[in-house]
């Protein structure tokens, strides 16, 4: 059984597409053994707690330091020992000693096709702003490895979302959360509790 954890700020609509995925069995194999949100007010926490599933609020905004929050967020991950880590729209910077230890274990929903429109400052709604002020006609979404860099890692899934005449941000990120992110994450949870996935080389190898 792959044991996830799940790393939230907002929505947490993929969180949601993540457990309709293992109640469905689309993802198989598969248990949320926590949620960790870095926003009180997130209401992933909500969908966390109807389904009984452990749920936290670790902000840095509660610690004087960020070694201190890190150290606290690191040891709360620790403490559930995942299998995989998941992060779902969390928009905090992940430790670089996390992505150390967790390399090749730790996975990112990013809502475009990287590399457009991905690295620092590229998150939520502005992925859409820039995507349609640069008037592309297909966006998109892609589920990758956490690396050192921001949005770098190896790609494991991606798909095409079409641009349609008179989107708005709102519109297409909707569309892309619709096509995209809700269907990739929870197959590449299942790829990888299935044990299909292997990175060689910086890239990834789906059997
Ligand atoms: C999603 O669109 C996700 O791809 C994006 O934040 C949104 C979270 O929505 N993530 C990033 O932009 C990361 N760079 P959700 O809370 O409803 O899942």
């Amino acid at each position: 059984m792959l044991k996830v954890v799940v790393l939230v700020s907002g929505g947490g609509t993929n969180l949601q597409a993540i457990i309709d995925g293992v109640k469905n069995g689309s993802i198989r194999n598969t248990q949320i053994v926590g949620v960790i949100s870095n926003n009180k007010n997130a209401f992933a926490l909500e969908r966390a707690a109807r389904e009984q599933i452990p749920a936290s609020c670790i902000s840095p905004k509660d610690f004087s330091s960020r070694d201190e929050f890190n150290q606290e967020f690191m040891d709360a991950v620790d403490g559930m020992q995942p299998d995989l880590i998941v992060l779902a729209g969390f928009l905090v910077v992940i430790p670089e000693e996390m992505i150390q230890k967790y390399r090749n274990r730790m996975i990112n929903i990013h809502p475009s096709l990287i590399p457009a429109f991905c690295g620092k400052g590229f998150y939520g709604l502005k992925v859409h702003e820039a995507a349609l002020e640069r008037g592309v006609k297909v966006a998109g979404a892609t589920v990758h490895f956490v690396d050192e860099g921001t949005d770098t890692g190896p790609i494991i899934l991606q798909k095409a979302v079409a641009v349609e005449a008179g989107d708005t941000p709102e519109v297409l990120q909707r569309r892309v959360m619709e096509q995209a992110e809700w269907k990739i994450l929870p197959q590449a949870i299942d790829a990888i509790a299935g044990e299909r996935i292997s990175v060689v080389e910086g890239k990834v190898i789906i059997k």
